[in-house]
């Protein structure tokens, strides 16, 4: 299992320190949300932030967006050079011109479903994807409580990839904890992404190192 710490829930007053921490403590990716204050009724960072987060970080960026206008924005995060470029399928009219347009900018497009979208939404894209991020809470806010029908959900799309012979990844993220990763595990889940129970915790590494399962 891959770990992705959402800086979502680090301390923003000491945010390179956090980001150190998280990267000297083994973590695979670092995940950004940025949000909007359309898509999602909360407003996190821009370019600016972002910017000193890529310098901070020692592992990949792993950038999730939670946003209306997809492709401004896609263009607003490039050149920060992120491994992964996530955006939601609910607020995406294009997807397949969209994914293109990331993957030609040399960074790894990738998917989210909400937790109320189905994987039969992106059957047909999965070949051209690097990876699909299930929401396990509505998006928008850290430290929620974990939605168990992406158990449902993750083993379905794994089943759909591989009948397509894609090598798509699997994301999960919100509420991801150690009560409920051996079951993520299970459903086939390849990368986790934590806040809450990452900077919660007292030592960054154990809680990284319980979930690599
Ligand atoms: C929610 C964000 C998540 C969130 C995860 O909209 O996409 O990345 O920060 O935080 P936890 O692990 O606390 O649910
Ligand atoms: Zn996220």
């Amino acid at each position: 299992m891959l770990v992705a710490p959402s800086i979502l829930s680090a301390d923003f007053g000491k945010l390179r320190e956090e980001i150190e921490a998280i990267c000297t403590a083994g973590c695979d990716l670092v995940h950004v949300d940025v949000m909007d204050g359309h898509f999602v009724p909360n407003l996190t960072i821009g370019p600016v932030v972002v910017s000193a987060v890529a310098k901070a970080a020692t592992k990949p960026l792993d950038i999730h967006l939670m946003v209306q206008n997809n492709t401004f924005f896609v263009e607003l995060f490039a050149p920060f050079k992120p491994q992964y470029l996530s955006f939601h399928i609910e607020e995406e009219k294009h997807p397949h011109r969209l994914i293109q347009k990331i993957r030609d900018l040399g960074i790894s497009p990738a998917i989210v479903l909400n937790p109320h979208t189905p994987p039969s939404s992106i059957e047909y894209l999965l070949e051209e994807l690097d990876m699909v991020l299930l929401m396990s809470v509505n998006p928008g806010f850290g430290g929620q409580k974990f939605i168990p029908n992406v158990l449902e959900k993750a083993p379905r799309l794994k089943e759909m990839i591989e009948k397509r012979n894609a090598k798509t990844l699997i994301e999960v993220d919100g509420g991801v904890n150690n009560q409920n990763i051996h079951a993520l595990a299970n459903a086939g889940v390849d990368i986790v992404v934590a806040g809450n129970y990452v900077f919660g915790a007292s030592d960054y590494k154990s809680a990284i190192d319980s979930l690599r399962v």
